[in-house]
C-alpha cells in the first residue's frame, strides 16, 4: 500500500517529508521518491529501496513525496514516484488504481505526450499538463474528472507554494499546523508536527497553502470539515486505533476481498486447457490455501489435484507426470517455495504463481502470475493474504470450468454471485466479536485443543489450529473430523476443547454424528455453522451468515482468527510478532 505526503511551511520540506515516509514504513514498500519546489524548480529523486536511501539535500519548503508499493509496473526506479510532465512543470505522487489509465494512456500519447514508466499513475500528471491554462486549480479539477477506480492524490506546480490532494477510496487525511499544513496517506506520517487532523471523505479536493486549507467536493462545491484533535501516539495511529496489527488485519478483510476479486476481473484469468492434473506447492497458511484449492479443482474442474509442502517437493523424486504446479505464496519469497518452482521447471512442468507482492521472486520462476490484492501484512500470522488466496483460487477455478465447459453458465452466475457476496458476509462476522472474546476466555484456560471438519471446511480448520498455535502458543491440531476415531479421540476428554466447523455440505450429517463423539467423551463443543440446529449438538455455536458451503468458508475462516486472535489476547502474548517465527522465511 502506497504511502503518500505533502508539506507546505516554513521548515525544510525535505526534512519533513523524509520523517513522514519514515513513519509511514509500517505500510509495506518497494520504492521510495520526494520533490521539492525550489523558487521555479522542481527537484526529484526517486528510486527502488529503502526511505534511508534516499539522499537528498534539496532547498524548499513545499514538497511531496512517496513510498510506492508497486501493483502497475515492477519495482524498479522508473516506476517509482512521484511523476511529473514532458515539461517537469508539475510532480504528483498517488496511491490506489486509475482504471481507466489504459484509455487515458493512449490518448494522451496521441496527443503527443511521453511515457517514462509502466505505470497507472504517470498519467495523472500528463492529464495537469493537458489541462493547464494558467491555473493549476482548474487543471486538478479537470484532471480528476477524468478518472475512474481507486486514488489519493497530491500534486504540486513549479513556482505555486500550494498542494492539491483528491481522495476517492484510498485514505488521505490533512494535518493543521501553525503556518504549515500537511497532507498524507494516515495520521502518522506528521504526528510528530500536529495533532490536528482533517479526514476527507471520498469524492473530495484539498487545496493546500501554509495558512489555508480548503476542501471541495468533485464539482468544485466548498465543504465544511471539522478539525479533530488526536490523542493517539503515533504507534496507536499506525495501526489505526487498533490494538494489533493483526486485529487490522482480519478487520481489512472485506476491502481486501472485494480489491483481490476487482483486480482478477480486470484481465482474462483462467488456467492452460491442456491441464491433467494440479500440482500445488505451498508453506505454513499458503499451504492450508492450496488444499482449498485442491477440493475446488477437483469440485469443478473434475481433474487430480495433489498437495506439497514446499519443503518437501524440492526433494520429491521424480515421477512419470506432466502436471500443471501451482506454487502460492503470498510474499514470493519463502525460500522452499521458491526451490520448488525451480525444481518444476527444471522437469519442464507449466508453472503458475499466486502471490501478494509485485516483483517478488516468485514472479522470475514461473510462466504465469496472479496477484491478490491483500495489501502488506504486517502481523506475522497470516490473515488476509490466506483469505484473498482463497478468493483468487476460487474465481480462477470458476473462470477456468467454464471456459472448458465443465458448469453451466446459469452455475457459473450463480457462483460468482455467492463469490461477490464473500466480502458483505466477512463484514458481518466481525460484528459478532464480542461473542468470541467470551469464548477466548474459556480456551485461554486450556492447553490442548482440536478443530474439526471434513471437506472443503478441512483447510479452515487446519488453518485455524495454525493461527492459535502461532499466537496462543497453546497445542491446537485439526484433523478431518472422520479420522478422530482412528487416534485422537482417545485424547479426547473435558480438558480438551473441540471446535468443529460444521457447513451445509454432504458431509453435515457426518459432522453432526462426530460432535456427538466429542461430547460424549466430556469436551466443550464450539461449532461454526450455517445451521441452528447445531446448536443442540454443541455447547456454543457461532452461527455463520447464511450461503452455500464453498462460501461459508470465508467467514468460519475469520471467525477461527478472531477466536486465536482473542485468546492470544487474554494470555498476553506478543501477537504481532509471535516467538520463533518470522513472516518471511527466505532461508531453508
Ligand atoms: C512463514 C509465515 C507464515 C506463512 C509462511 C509461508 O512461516 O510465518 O505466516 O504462511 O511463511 O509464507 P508465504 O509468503 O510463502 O506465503
Amino acid at each position: 500500500m502506497c504511502g503518500i505526503v505533502g508539506y507546505v511551511g516554513f521548515r525544510a520540506a525535505r526534512v519533513v517529508l523524509f520523517n513522514a515516509l519514515k513513519r509511514m514504513e509500517y505500510r509495506g514498500y518497494d520504492s521510495v521518491g520526494m520533490a521539492v519546489l525550489k523558487d521555479d524548480v522542481i527537484q526529484l529523486s526517486k528510486r527502488r529501496g529503502y526511505v534511508d536511501s534516499l539522499h537528498v539535500d534539496f532547498e524548499g519548503t513545499v514538497g511531496i513525496a512517496h513510498t510506492r508499493w508497486a501493483t502497475h509496473g515492477k519495482p524498479d526506479d522508473r516506476n517509482a514516484h512521484p511523476f511529473t510532465d514532458c515539461r517537469g512543470d508539475f510532480a504528483i505522487v498517488h496511491n490506489g488504481i486509475i482504471e481507466n489509465y489504459s484509455a487515458l494512456r493512449k490518448m494522451l500519447a496521441g496527443a503527443g505526450h511521453e511515457f517514462v514508466s509502466d505505470t497507472d499513475s504517470e498519467v495523472i500528471a500528463h492529464l495537469l499538463e493537458e489541462h493547464y491554462d494558467g491555473d493549476f486549480k482548474d487543471a486538478f479539477f479537470k484532471m480528476v474528472s477524468e478518472l475512474r477506480g481507486s486514488f489519493a492524490i497530491v500534486a504540486v506546480h513549479r513556482g505555486e507554494r500550494r498542494i492539491m490532494g483528491a481522495k476517492n477510496e484510498s485514505p488521505l487525511v490533512v494535518g493543521i499546523g501553525d503556518h504549515e499544513n500537511f497532507v498524507a496517506s494516515d495520521i502518522p506520517a506528521f504526528l510528530d508536527y500536529t495533532n490536528r487532523v482533517i479526514s476527507l471523505s471520498d469524492g473530495e479536493i484539498c487545496e493546500i497553502t501554509e495558512d489555508r486549507v480548503k476542501v471541495y467536493d468533485f464539482d468544485g462545491h466548498p465543504v465544511a470539515k471539522k478539525v479533530q484533535f488526536i490523542d493517539w501516539s503515533v504507534e496507536d495511529a499506525e495501526r489505526g486505533g487498533f490494538e494489533h496489527f493483526m486485529l487490522k488485519e482480519i478487520y481489512e478483510q472485506p476491502r481486501a476481498l472485494e480489491e483481490t476479486l476487482h483486480n482478477l476481473q480486470s484481465r482474462e484469468v483462467k488456467l492452460p486447457g491442456r491441464t491433467e492434473k494440479i500440482s500445488f506447492v505451498a508453506c505454513g497458511t499458503s499451504y492450508h490455501a492450496s488444499l482449498f484449492g485442491k477440493y475446488m479443482v477437483e469440485r469443478y474442474l473434475g481433474i487430480p489435484a495433489e498437495t506439497h509442502y514446499g519443503s518437501e517437493y524440492r526433494y520429491r523424486d521424480k515421477v512419470r507426470e506432466n502436471p500443471l504446479v501451482v506454487l502460492i505464496t503470498q510474499s514470493g519469497e519463502t525460500a522452499d517455495t521458491l526451490a520448488s518452482a525451480r525444481i518444476a521447471r527444471r522437469r519442464n512442468f507449466r508453472t503458475i504463481a499466486i502471490t501478494n507482492v509485485l516483483g517478488s521472486s516468485i514472479t522470475n520462476y514461473v510462466d504465469a502470475v496472479f496477484f491478490t490484492s491483500a495489501g502488506p501484512e504486517i502481523g506475522v500470522a497470516a490473515t488476509k493474504t490466506f483469505t484473498t488466496q482463497m478468493i483468487a483460487l476460487h474465481y480462477l477455478i470458476l473462470e477456468t470450468a467454464l471456459a472448458w465447459r465443465r458448469i453451466s453458465r446459469t452455475v457459473y452466475d450463480r457462483s460468482m454471485a455467492a463469490l461477490r457476496d464473500v466480502p458483505h458476509m466477512v463484514d458481518r462476522v466481525l460484528e459478532i466479536d464480542d461473542r468470541i472474546m467470551g469464548l477466548a476466555q474459556k480456551l485461554a484456560k486450556k492447553h490442548d485443543m482440536y478443530y474439526i471438519a471434513r471437506g472443503m471446511s478441512y483447510p479452515v480448520a487446519l488453518e485455524g489450529a495454525l493461527k492459535m498455535k502461532e499466537i496462543s502458543y497453546l497445542h491446537a491440531e485439526a484433523y478431518p473430523a472422520g479420522e478422530l476415531k482412528h487416534g485422537p479421540l482417545a485424547l479426547i476428554d473435558e480438558d480438551v476443547p473441540v471446535i468443529a466447523v460444521v457447513l451445509k455440505d454432504k458431509t453435515y450429517e457426518k459432522m453432526l454424528s462426530n460432535l456427538r463423539e466429542v461430547s460424549a467423551r466430556g469436551a466443550y463443543v464450539i461449532a461454526i455453522s450455517t445451521e441452528e440446529e447445531v446448536g443442540d449438538y454443541a455447547d456454543s455455536l457461532l452461527i455463520l451468515p447464511e450461503s452455500i458451503p464453498e462460501t461459508g468458508v470465508y467467514p468460519a475462516t475469520v471467525l477461527l482468527q478472531l477466536l486465536a486472535y482473542h485468546t492470544a489476547r487474554v494470555l498476553g502474548r506478543e501477537i504481532d510478532k509471535p516467538k520463533n517465527l518470522a513472516k518471511s522465511v527466505t532461508v531453508e
